[in-house]
């Protein structure tokens, strides 16, 4: 049985009740139309917790003016099945005025300097400071003991591990494996967007980041190796944001990949769909 909330006092007396009694509370926020991957990150949380909240919210300020907020997916009914499926003891529904109390445009906001500077952050102006926002006021609202992220979105837990380092939330992250199709492509809900042919060439995505990873490790130019993806997706149809390997702490790679993690990020979009995804990697001494 999961129960679903959208009163802020009613959430917090719930999640006060199970800290007075000793129990570990874990979260799992997300904007909804929930797949394999929102999932696994609510047995991840359910391995570490005795209970555990999921948030949906779909939040307007990590939106560009022209992205796709009107029309990003929202399946209520399914999420709530899926989330109880999953071992979710809680839904957490916010409206806009709840998470907002003043309007998004009047809203105190989170700015997370340097790591939003590149990739993403370069490419979606606003974004990572609209997700560090929305996730500092989800954090005070559930008031989590840890926190689940997947790491498909590479950055994004780069933005919240610095956030909560800096702002000294008492919350442990988790990172959860990107759960895959069976041909490779990473699952996102913006998948759903694509039509037939879209949907047969995206793993081409994650086929340029095996590409990428097995060149950095072979020693190559990375300039070399980046211009190979970058063709071989723009060879596929796809307009791409980035193709790019980094080290770990997304700084930059060096000319030649030296010892030490990694990792190859592309961001490029189908049509009006934009894919992101990455494959983390370790280059020997
Ligand atoms: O990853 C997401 O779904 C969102 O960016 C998050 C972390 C729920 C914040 O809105």
């Amino acid at each position: 049985m999961i129960e679903t909330l959208g009163e802020l006092g009613v959430l917090r007396a719930r999640v006060a009740g199970w800290k007075r009694d000793g129990l570990r509370v874990g979260f799992v926020p997300t904007m909804g139309n929930l797949h394999a991957g929102h999932f696994s990150l609510v047995r991840l949380a359910r391995q570490h917790a005795d209970r555990v909240v999921a948030s949906v919210f779909v939040n307007p300020t990590q939106f560009g003016p022209n992205e796709d907020y009107a029309r990003y997916p929202r399946t209520p009914e399914h999420d709530a099945a899926g989330l109880a499926a999953a071992g979710c003891d809680l839904l957490w529904l916010p409206t806009v005025e709840t998470m907002y109390p003043y309007g998004a445009d009047r809203a105190v906001h989170m700015r997370v300097p340097g790591i939003t500077d590149v990739l993403d952050g370069a490419h979606r102006p606003g974004h990572f400071d609209g997700v560090a926002t929305v996730v500092s006021r989800l954090f005070n609202q559930v008031q989590p003991d840890l926190a689940a992220f997947g790491r498909k979105d590479y950055q994004q837990l780069a933005v919240i591990r610095y956030l909560v380092r800096d702002l000294a939330f008492p919350v442990e992250l988790l990172a959860g494996e990107t759960e895959r199709e069976a041909d490779g492509l990473a699952m996102s809900s913006r998948n759903q967007y694509l039509d037939a042919a879209q949907r047969a060439v995206a793993p081409e995505i994650y086929r340029a980041l095996l590409a990428m990873r097995d060149a950095a490790l072979a020693g190559r130019e990375m300039a070399e190796v980046e211009a190979e993806a970058l063709q071989r997706l723009q060879r596929h149809g796809f307009d791409v944001d980035y193709a790019q390997v980094r080290r770990a702490d997304l700084s930059d790679a060096g000319a030649t990949a030296t010892a030490g993690p990694h990792v190859a990020l592309v961001a490029a979009r189908l049509g009006g769909t934009r894919l992101i995804d990455n494959l983390e990697f370790a280059i020997g001494a």
